[in-house]
């Protein structure tokens, strides 16, 4: 496993649509666990593969709950249901907050990284953590839709 390089704030690659995996080999299975360590060594809640510079749509989340973490391949949202105010963050946009409209829940569907087509019904954080990743695959990321006047600096402690 290796930590990958972020793609940060400015970078055009952000705004790229990520492709479809056809095929779940070798190179998605390091990718996944390379995604995996990245999110965990900078302490975020979800990535998306096009943070580290990969179109493919994988996305991890870890809400560090006894779930530990999820991999979701080629995702889709099916369904939402109301709307609320959330505080959020993103590791491509290091230190900065804000709060954006986000679902309070939303029904998906995702093939896991061991191929089997998976359907959840997340609720809070985890609809939260999906709406965003899967608006990274899309070319969309959380600063193009933050509430105006809400977004904050806020330096990491040590
Ligand atoms: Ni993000």
């Amino acid at each position: 496993m290796a930590i990958r390089n972020l793609r940060l704030e400015g970078d055009e690659i952000l705004k790229k649509k990520s492709r479809e995996v056809e095929t779940i080999d070798e190179k998605i299975q390091i990718l996944i666990d390379d995604m995996i360590e990245t999110m965990h060594k900078y302490n975020g809640v979800g990535l998306a593969a096009v943070q580290v510079g990969v179109l493919k749509r994988v996305i991890v989340i870890d809400l560090y709950d006894d779930k530990g973490p999820i991999v979701m391949i080629n995702p889709i949202i099916i369904k939402t249901k109301g709307e609320h105010e959330m505080d959020e963050g993103c590791l491509s946009f290091p230190n900065q907050f804000a709060k954006v409209m986000r679902p309070e829940e939303v029904v998906a569907e995702y093939t896991d990284r061991n191929g089997k087509r998976m359907r959840v019904k997340a609720k809070e954080l985890l609809a939260q953590a999906i709406s965003h990743e899967v608006d990274h695959l899309n070319g969309e990321v959380f600063m193009d839709k933050i509430i105006p006047g809400t977004l904050e600096y806020i330096e990491p402690e040590e």
